[in-house]
């Protein structure tokens, strides 16, 4: 099988760099945060490219996806994490484990299981990567994909905070380093993370991560394998125009090959018309449920959508806003009431229609930009502020 993959090694090895040597001054033992848009290659490039070569670097890589299995909690996630990489490691602690063909082992007088590892358990994060640390004498980077999520539970909370202190005793001069690289789709969200002093990663390093680019397209277009090749210089312009999201390209080639009927020289016409379908798609799905919201579900995402980071949504000034755009859709004071509880509601309808995100405490944000841009371009952001 050919490829299925591009791969970026520059990117990856230039990021490595960034990630584990800290230059003088430098804010990025505090942590690197990658953000850009969704379904753009960052996941795939994290663990396809820039684990390999942290790796390859002398790192011991630790991958925790926060949105891979959305029932698990966060906090569990990042935990699991860290026991998979102590388990992994070929240290005294597995080695006696597994020679014993048991669960627990005693080791220094202390019975010890990988579940012993967790957030308020005997074995807590610091000691437990302090121990894979020390064994392994290597660097470690915990890479935690859709990060924000984090921030969504408690229990993630927590285990953020134990990060930092993890991160704080590992990159102390005792032992080789702790890296955490945050990963995110919004970063806005991402930025939650690091922005206040109370926040696990203040100071963080906030990096734009690049999209696939003319590279990339000359890699797709020249394994298509279609009956009529593309222009890579067109088809980079058609990727630009659908946010940079290689499926699309990928779907519209698969519709093409399934074709049998047409005409090899229509093939780039009809290439450009099914990635541009496409992408309307997508946003005509979420218009339909930007449409379909009640009076005051769309009173609230408008003002939280003008509002952004000021965003406060019981306070006495906005809930008048919410009787203001109310009254712009035409609807009388007499006839809707703007009141707590109904903000309350409205709130969760619009989580549960995803179109807006919670942090644990209360912190609000629109889920993606693209929602903001559509409200604005539908005229209803108007006179908000
Ligand atoms: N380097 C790449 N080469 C080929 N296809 C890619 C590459 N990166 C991403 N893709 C495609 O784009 C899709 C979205 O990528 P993903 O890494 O999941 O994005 P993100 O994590 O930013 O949401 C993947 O399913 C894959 O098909
Ligand atoms: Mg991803």
């Amino acid at each position: 099988m050919t490829e299925t993959l591009f791969h970026r090694p520059a990117l990856a090895t230039r990021l490595s760099k960034l990630i584990m040597q800290v230059a003088v001054g430098s804010s990025a033992s505090s942590g690197v945060f990658l953000a850009a848009p969704r379904r753009t290659g960052k996941s795939t490039f994290a663990r396809e490219d820039l684990r390999p070569a942290l790796e390859a670097a002398g790192a011991i890589v630790l991958y925790a996806d926060l949105w891979k299995d959305l029932t698990n909690d966060p906090g569990l996630v990042i935990v699991e994490a860290v026991r998979e990489a102590v388990g992994r490691n070929d240290g005294f602690i597995t080695r006696l484990a597994k020679s014993s063909g048991m669960d627990k082992v005693t080791v220094g007088g202390m019975n010890f299981s990988l579940d012993k590892i967790g957030l308020g358990k005997d074995i807590d994060l610091t000691t437990a990567l302090v121990a894979l640390s020390d064994e392994s004498q290597k660097i470690i980077v915990l890479m935690i994909d859709e990060a924000q999520h984090a921030i969504t539970t408690s229990e993630g909370v927590a285990a953020l905070f134990a990060l930092k202190a993890a991160r704080d005793e590992l990159n102390s001069s005792k032992h080789h380093g702790l890296r955490i690289v945050c990963t995110g789709s919004n970063r806005d969200k991402l930025a939650m993370l690091r922005n206040s002093k109370d926040q696990a990663f203040f100071g963080a390093s906030m990096v734009q991560f690049p999209t696939l680019d003319q590279d990339f397209i000359d890699w797709l277009c020249a394994n298509l394998d279609l009956p009529c090749a593309l222009d890579p210089t067109e088809v980079f312009q058609l990727f630009k125009e659908s946010g940079y999201r290689p499926e699309l390209l990928g779907a519209a080639a698969d519709e093409i090959r399934f074709d049998f009927t047409i005409d090899p020289a229509t093939i780039p016409a009809r290439f450009t018309e099914l990635v541009r379908a496409q992408a309307d798609e997508l946003y005509a799905n979420l218009k339909k449920v930007i449409h379909s919201l009640t009076p005051i579900q769309s009173a609230v995402i408008r003002v939280m959508s003008v509002k952004g980071d000021n965003y406060a949504p019981f306070e006495a000034p906005t809930m008048a806003l919410y009787a203001k755009a109310l009254a712009q859709a035409g609807i009388a004071a007499s006839e809707i009431k703007v009141e707590v509880p109904g903000v309350q509601q409205a709130l969760i309808a619009l989580q549960e229609k995803k179109l807006v995100w919670k942090a644990s405490r209360g912190v609000y944000a629109v889920d993606e930009h693209v929602i903001v841009d559509l409200l604005r371009a539908d005229g209803l952001l108007g006179g908000l502020s």
